[in-house]
């Protein structure tokens, strides 16, 4: 990195009160059916299995929607506006988002995401190489609440561009996933446009295998979950009591992940609640929908985009769509 350039603009629209989270976590695990909201795997180790998850054999979504990227690289392009704001969320290292900068010229990079010096750091990456980029991190948890309609009018001129790529929509509950792409549309104005990628709907075996490695990182990555309570709340939960289950419903389209009780024993919950577990009892850690390219377009609608295109792989397992506001 150049270190005469100065840092990328960090604006920081976190919630500061952890106390949120704490009450999220703390409520989940007291509920008749114990859950622990998804968002909670990615502490730094949490977020390191992820990325080994993403290496799997059996995860086939990141390596397909790679080459759906790739393959589609110019038509997809082709269809997207230049001279855009383009929004990556969840940005991570902004490594996706790299690769469009050489197609599509954006006027702005706008990186969203919950670890704030993680994107500054990824973004001023970038914009050493694309000196008339404008790039500007926003740490959120837009997952919770999106609002960036402030940051994109100061370039009323261009358009935004929201990338939403891993299949992420894919671990909301179907309401919520309706509502944080409503959210979306209302600050796509008349001219924005949406491009998401989505796990496809497919052979049950195909699906458990990719939440069920052989190597077990998936099962740890489900664990670790349980250290990040123990550090949020204080509690004292003993990972190795619990087994990973992952289990595709398919009345539901959908993966279910479990972290299953091995032996009856109580966990203390911080220093006011205490929750018991009988053998084979259980907490719900992830959903992972799966659509339809019928039933993702029908999502688009009822949140007031239409759906312009789709591209999919050659076995159709995931597909990448771009949306623009119904007229
Ligand atoms: C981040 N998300 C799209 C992943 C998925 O496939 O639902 C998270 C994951 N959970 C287990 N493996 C991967």
């Amino acid at each position: 990195m150049n270190t005469s350039t100065p840092l990328p603009r960090l604006e920081n629209l976190l919630h500061p009160d952890q106390l949120l989270d704490k009450q999220q976590l703390l409520d989940g695990l007291l509920q008749p059916q114990a859950r622990i909201n998804p968002k909670f795997f990615y502490d730094e180790r949490g977020c390191e299995l992820f990325t080994r998850i993403c290496q799997l054999d059996e995860y086939y979504p990141t390596r397909t929607e790679a080459t759906i990227f790739q393959q589609y690289a110019a038509e997809i392009s082709q269809a997207l506006a230049s001279q855009a704001q383009w929004v990556d969320l969840g940005c991570g290292d902004c490594s996706k988002t790299r690769q469009w900068l050489e197609h599509l010229a954006p006027t702005r990079v706008i990186g969203v995401d919950i670890a704030g010096d993680f994107i500054q750091a990824c973004l001023a990456n970038i914009a050493d190489g694309y000196p008339q980029l404008e790039c500007v991190g926003v740490v959120s948890d837009f997952t919770r609440q999106l609002d960036l309609k402030k940051l994109l009018a100061e370039s009323p001129d261009s358009p935004p561009i929201f990338f939403y790529p891993g299949s992420s929509i894919g671990n909301f509950e179907r309401n919520a996933a309706l509502r944080l792409l409503r959210r979306i549309r209302q600050h796509c104005g008349q001219q924005g446009q949406l491009l998401i990628g989505v796990d496809l709907v497919k052979p049950v075996a195909i699906l458990e295998a990719a939440y069920n490695d052989a190597e077990g990182v998936t099962a740890d990555f489900n664990r670790n979950v349980l250290e990040v309570a123990n550090q949020l709340l204080d509690a004292n939960f003993d990972p190795s009591a619990f087994q990973h289950s992952a289990i595709y419903d398919p009345r539901n389209s959908r993966i279910e992940m479990r972290l299953i009780a091995s032996r009856p024993h109580t966990v203390r919950l911080g220093t006011s609640a205490v929750r018991q577990f009988q053998r084979g009892e259980y907490i719900i850690t992830e959903h992972s929908h799966k659509y339809t390219p019928t039933g993702f377009s029908l999502l688009l609608d009822e949140a007031g985009f239409s759906q312009r295109q789709m591209w999919t792989d050659a076995d159709h397992w995931f597909g990448v769509f771009l949306a623009e506001p119904k007229a």
